[in-house]
């Protein structure tokens, strides 16, 4: 026995190992049981029940999993938090009840039932254990389906028994390996009109919105299949959902996994594995009361919350600084006689839990019931079908609202009646509204904080007018947050060096935590003494006007005593070099060519929105890989833009005649004679690419024992033909060698030593998109090069003014 198991543990991948079975059983009476070594098996095959462990502890647990598929997965575990300390226990029928005891006899678990006499368990091909008397086999005293872990199986009710007042929820395991309850749980509120809600603790993450008589609100890609079925009851005996399959060859379960996603996954058996099939949350819109109240959210959008015509966020300054939680308000209360309503479209209902629902009132009927009690907010039909039947009623604030591009439901929001016509225009009170009218929080900002994409997504928006006029016309006040330094110091831990991400030219760089729980990069500029606080504030309001998606965002500033402090939204992956310079091959390989590529596009339209979209035009001057940083999907966003020209106007750099940049990504004229243009920061962006492509930096390149410049090996590469050598062989063959072949081009036009040579940067992106013949690049001959510099084992690129100013003078 222990042989084997040592044996299983070391052959196998899984992360809980099981015993070998000798032999089975299919149902335990008073007179058998189950052990260590023995298993029961559903008549059919498909089920097994049995002891297994964690591996990485001694715990024991009881547990129903699949017989036939090989991945061992788990869909019950009896004992979850009250694990044996080793394998001698026994799961055996006992006074009734089915009890398991460890090695002294004592009793761990039961099913704990009262009644009944002569008792079986058995277990069904459904994945259910039962307990139920010879006599009355139908009648199942107690089952395992009434007492989910974390998983739903086809049948098995989710929600409430009315009768017996008794709550059926999944719990995740604590962790992969570990099957005791976890943090997360999806519960049914059957109050109102009945939602189920994944919960964290004791906070909501998710609800799944009200079942709308074909899918839940909030899941408009549920569709009913040929073999899954779904299922939601509202009656007098219960609130449950359910699903169930109508084929043999498919197993499908609904879990909430220990992350606190809510997964279904589906096993063909051809496949061999589990296939995600669906999963929640999504995406931000997902959140729980993302928007706050009356606000809408929509990942279309950016910002993605936005407010109803008819409303404006309650709190401007957090909702411009992407904090939506106050949500929105009316700017004209309601008068309740005469109240009119506005038509949303392809939305997620409002939480329904306090909301009235009747499945017999028409809409119309809705409508006016709604008008004739001051205190309704909106209304909806309740059952999608038949062109909708039924009414939804709100009271009070309407929460959790988002909006799909399409399959959404129709929403009537209560407005005032002179908030319908603001726009001059008498809207009909049933017209349609189409929410991608509705004033969106970033035209409150345009001015401001001008986003490029917004403009583009709707050039022919009209009301976008209307909005600012009335902002303007309050006189608000369109600053950027400052921050007190106190709160800066809270955040960062006083700047402890565990908050430390790194140090960039302009000063460290810390992470923080705001009080509200946002993280966030601060950098504290190092360099800034005989700057007026006013000239700097201007700046940074200058520089925070600058806003696209690959762009780092600038959320914020703090200007106390003597510090200059930058607040920038964070970015979990870091920045780009962590992954493209490591020296594992392993780590480097994770970066695929498809990330990459799209990292190079998005460097180069974050370049181009500085040089030519943006309202300031910006020159970076300080590109390079360690100042790309990368966001949980790994799309790249340039930092310390516009720092440069913080500093340009200071006695700081005017009287030591410094050059702000990174040698080898600097161009001849600018690292020369500092003169910088456009077509200086174009350099930098070949060097960027070339490195992106080989994975070496540009400032530490070993060629043949001899240093020579990543440039001039590239160059060489390319004349003979041989410019696919330049790749990272971490990617080993798994990249478009026509994709790289054009990328080394463009890097070599990027890099010429003549400025008028080089493409701008909007003929980057064209010749990086299309497939039209490029130019022939020309050589390029100049190198800064300070082998000195070189030498040094721990160069970490620094890029200090400093330092620059030395290995310049050294390089010539
Ligand atoms: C059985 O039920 C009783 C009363 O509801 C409860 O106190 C006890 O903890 C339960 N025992 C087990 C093993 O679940
Ligand atoms: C409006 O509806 C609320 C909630 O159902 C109810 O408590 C209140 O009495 C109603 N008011 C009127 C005037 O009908
Ligand atoms: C929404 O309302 C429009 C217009 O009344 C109607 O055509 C459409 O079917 C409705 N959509 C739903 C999902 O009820
Ligand atoms: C990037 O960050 C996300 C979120 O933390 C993480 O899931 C992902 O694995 C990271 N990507 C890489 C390549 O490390």
């Amino acid at each position: 026995m222990r042989v084997s198991n040592c044996v299983l543990l070391f052959f196998t991948s899984l992360l809980i190992f099981f015993p070998t079975i000798s032999f089975s059983i299919n149902t335990l009476t008073a007179t058998n049981s189950v052990t260590n070594d023995q298993t029961l098996i559903s008549s059919g095959d498909i089920f097994e029940l049995g002891f297994f462990s964690s591996r990485s502890s001694d715990k024991w647990y009881v547990g129903i999993w699949y017989k036939n598929i090989p991945e061992r997965t788990y869909v019950w575990v009896a004992n979850r938090d009250n694990p044996l300390s080793n394998s001698f226990g026994v799961f055996k029928v006992a006074d009734q009840n089915i009890v398991l005891l460890d090695q002294n006899q004592k009793l761990v678990w039961s099913s704990n039932i009262t009644k009944g006499s002569n008792t079986a368990a058995m277990l069904l091909d459904s994945g259910n254990l039962v307990l139920r008397e010879a006599e009355d086999p139908n009648n199942y005293l107690w089952q395992s389906f009434d007492f989910p872990t974390d998983t739903l199986l086809p049948d098995m009710k989710l929600g409430w028994d009315l009768n017996r007042d008794f709550d059926r929820y999944l719990t995740s395991w604590r962790s992969p390996a570990d099957p005791s309850s976890g943090d997360f749980s999806f519960k049914l509120d059957y109050r109102g009109f009945p939602e189920i809600f994944l919960w964290d603790n004791k906070k909501i993450e998710y609800r799944s919105g009200p079942w709308n008589g074909v899918r839940f609100s909030g899941t408009p890609e549920m569709k009913p299949l040929d073999y899954i079925q779904f299922k939601f009851v509202t009656s007098q005996d219960e609130v449950t959902y359910s699903f169930s399959v109508t084929t043999n060859n498919l197993f499908s379960r609904l879990i909430v996994n220990p992350n606190g996603v809510l997964q279904r996954l589906t096993w063909i058996p051809d496949s061999k594995q589990w296939n995600p099939f669906w999963y929640a949350p999504k995406d931000q819109c997902d959140n729980y009361r993302e928007c706050g109240p009356y606000g809408i959210c929509d990942t279309n959008a950016s910002p993605v919350c936005k407010c109803p015509k008819g409303f404006e966020p309650r709190n401007l300054q957090a909702w411009n600084l992407r904090d939506a939680s106050d949500g929105c308000m009316r700017k004209t209360n309601l008068e309740c006689m005469g109240d009119k309503f506005l038509h949303l479209r392809n939305v997620k209902l409002p939480e329904t839990t306090s909301a009235f629902v009747d499945q017999h009132i028409s809409l119309k009927d809705c409508g006016d019931l709604c008008l004739r009690n001051c205190s309704c907010t909106a209304y909806a039909n309740a059952d999608i079908r038949k062109g909708g039947t039924g009414c939804v009623i709100w009271f009070g604030e309407l929460l959790d609202i988002r909006e799909y591009p399409s399959g959404g439901q129709n929403l009537s929001v209560r407005l005032a009646a002179s908030d319908l016509v603001m726009d001059g225009e008498n809207q009909e009170e049933d017209e349609e509204q189409n929410p991608t009218k509705m004033e969106r929080s970033k035209k409150y900002k345009t001015s401001e904080n001008f986003d490029p994409d917004a403009r583009r997504d709707s050039p022919r928006d009209t009301s976008l007018e209307t909005p600012l006029r009335s902002i303007a016309n309050r006189g608000e006040p369109q600053e950027l947050p400052l921050f007190d330094f106190d709160s800066i110091v809270v955040a960062t831990n006083n700047f402890r060096m565990a908050n430390k991400l790194g140090q960039g030219g302009y000063g460290p760089v810390y992470k923080g935590k705001l009080h509200d729980g946002t993280d966030v990069a601060v950098k504290r500029l190092s360099s800034s003494s005989g700057q007026g606080i006013e000239e700097f504030k201007n700046e940074v309001r200058l520089i925070s006007k600058l806003q696209h998606r690959n762009l780092v965002r600038l959320i914020g500033c703090c200007v106390e005593r003597e510090e200059r402090l930058l607040i920038y939204e964070f970015l979990v992956n870091k920045s780009l070099d962590n992954f493209l310079f490591d020296p594992s091959p392993t780590k480097r390989a994770e970066l695929s060519w498809a990330e990459r590529f799209n990292i190079v596009h998005g460097i180069a339209r974050g370049l181009l929105y500085l040089h030519r979209d943006s309202s300031l035009r910006v020159i970076h001057r300080d590109l390079k890989v360690s100042n790309i940083l990368l966001d949980e999907k790994m799309n790249p966003k340039i930092s310390d833009f516009g720092l440069a020209r913080i500093f340009e106007g200071t006695q700081y750099l005017a009287k030591t005649h410094k050059v702000v940049g990174t040698l080898g990504y600097m161009s001849p004229e600018y690292g020369l004679a500092g003169i910088f243009s456009e077509k200086s920061d174009v350099f930098s962006f070949g060097v960027l690419l070339l490195e992106i492509v080989s994975g070496k930096k540009v400032t530490r390149f070993l060629y043949n024992d001899e240093y020579l410049s990543l440039l001039a090996h590239a160059w060489q590469l390319w004349n003979k033909g041989k410019e696919l050598d330049l790749i990272d062989e971490a990617l080993a063959d798994s990249f478009s060698s026509t994709e790289v072949k054009r990328c080394i081009q463009v890097a070599l036009l990027c890099v010429q030593d003549r400025a008028e040579n080089r493409p701008t940067m909007a003929a980057v992106i064209s010749m990086l998109s299309s497939e039209t013949e490029l130019l022939q690049p020309k050589e390029p001959t100049f190198t800064f090069h300070s082998p000195s510099k070189f030498d040094q084992p721990n160069d970490n690129t620094p890029s200090s003014v400093c330092e620059i100013t030395m290995s310049l003078a050294g390089g010539r």
